[in-house]
């Protein structure tokens, strides 16, 4: 396999650290590897393959020299904006982690697992979708295939990384301050997290809901190809360094047994099922932290309305949420599996 030129922008960043540890541990063939971030980290150092690789200032001549194959982005939507359209006109594809493409009709938007033939029309920017749509759409899919899915309602325990790398300084130095009952200082969420749940992600719409539960509104249709699903969602931040949970309530069109439907996700790709009451197992957010699946139990009946199911779905943010699905997305485009 020829080996690929590549770049991570925002690669000093929680995800884009985490990109740089996926690439080289799932082997990705890299001839030359670029690191991009603000001027705040250059010459900065970051480990790839028993070396130090220097951090260099993302700007507009970054790529102007066409010779980089794919660029990976997590360095939030503004530089996104700018910077995707500049990369793709250099011959780059990108695989952009922010919001800033991923509604755009032109673009995929893309879960491995669940709907890789939409590569088929990338224009040079593919985008990867929020992390709380990934871990979900990833157990929805198999449970599609054998009944369309009618409604969804979804409230999500979303870790503070997810905000990056200060929100997760802030957590640790809030729960060091309150529990030395010292003043406890918040900056980048809208209240104490520390020992708190903070029912708001992102900004408020006009309707009463968040960005946060408008993203997965409308991605979760996009990638399952399928407007008419219903979809409520509250997104909630809780006091967990990685690890996002969600509560899920899924309506079928068809009757499906609680026993099929354990049995067609213990098979389902990139899926792993953990549900066994008698014994207390469940997934929980600090077993499943720092592993590739999403996780799934509680899968019981919700007998209150026809073709009513409930689970518990659990993935590590950083990695299934952002990164390794990043990633998955590369190899897919490298290897032309779409
Ligand atoms: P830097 O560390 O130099 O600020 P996180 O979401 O964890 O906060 O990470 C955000 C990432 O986006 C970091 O790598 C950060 O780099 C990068 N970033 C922020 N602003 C810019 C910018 N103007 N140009 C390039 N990268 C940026």
């Amino acid at each position: 396999m020829s080996k690929i030129n590549l770049a991570i922008v925002g690669a000093t960043g929680a995800v884009g650290r985490e990109m740089l540890k996926t690439v080289e541990a799932r082997k990705i063939p890299v001839n030359r590897l670029r690191l991009f971030a603000s001027h705040r980290s250059v010459g900065m150092k970051l480990p790839y393959q028993g070396k130090d690789i220097e951090v260099e200032e993302l700007s507009e001549t970054s790529f102007e020299r066409q010779d980089i194959d794919f660029a990976l982005f997590s360095a939030g939507g503004s530089i996104s904006s700018k910077f995707a359209p500049i990369a793709a006109n250099n011959n780059c594809a990108v695989i952009d982690n922010s919001s800033a493409w991923r509604m755009k009709d032109d673009v995929p938007l893309v879960v491995p697992e669940v709907n890789p033939h939409d590569l088929r029309t990338h224009k040079g920017i593919i985008a990867n979708p929020n992390c709380s749509t990934i871990q979900m759409v990833v157990v929805l899919k198999p449970i599609y295939d054998i009944s369309p899915i009618q409604r969804v309602v979804v409230s999500t325990y979303q870790s503070v990384s997810g905000a990056g790398m200060r929100a997760m300084a802030e957590l640790r130095s809030q729960t060091e301050a309150f529990l030395a009952e010292k003043e406890v200082e918040t900056e980048k969420f809208p209240y104490q997290i520390a020992f708190n749940c903070i029912p708001h992600i992102d900004v408020f719409l006009e309707n009463g809901y968040t960005k946060e539960e408008e993203k997965m509104v409308n991605e979760t249709k996009k990638i399952m190809g399928d407007d008419t699903i219903g979809i409520s969602a509250t997104c909630v931040r809780v006091p967990v360094f990685v690890g996002h949970a969600e509560s899920v309530n899924i309506q079928t069109k068809d009757a499906i047994s609680v026993k099929k439907v354990r049995n067609v996700l213990q098979s389902a790709a990139g899926v792993k099922v953990i549900d066994n009451p008698d014994k207390n197992l469940y997934p929980l957010q600090i077993e499943c932290a720092g592993l590739d699946d999403t996780f799934v139990g509680r899968i019981r009946e919700d007998n209150t309305i026809n073709n009513g199911l409930n689970c518990w779905i659990v993935s590590d943010n950083l990695k299934k949420g952002a990164a390794l699905n990043a990633v998955q997305i590369l190899e897919l485009l490298i290897n032309k599996k779409y």
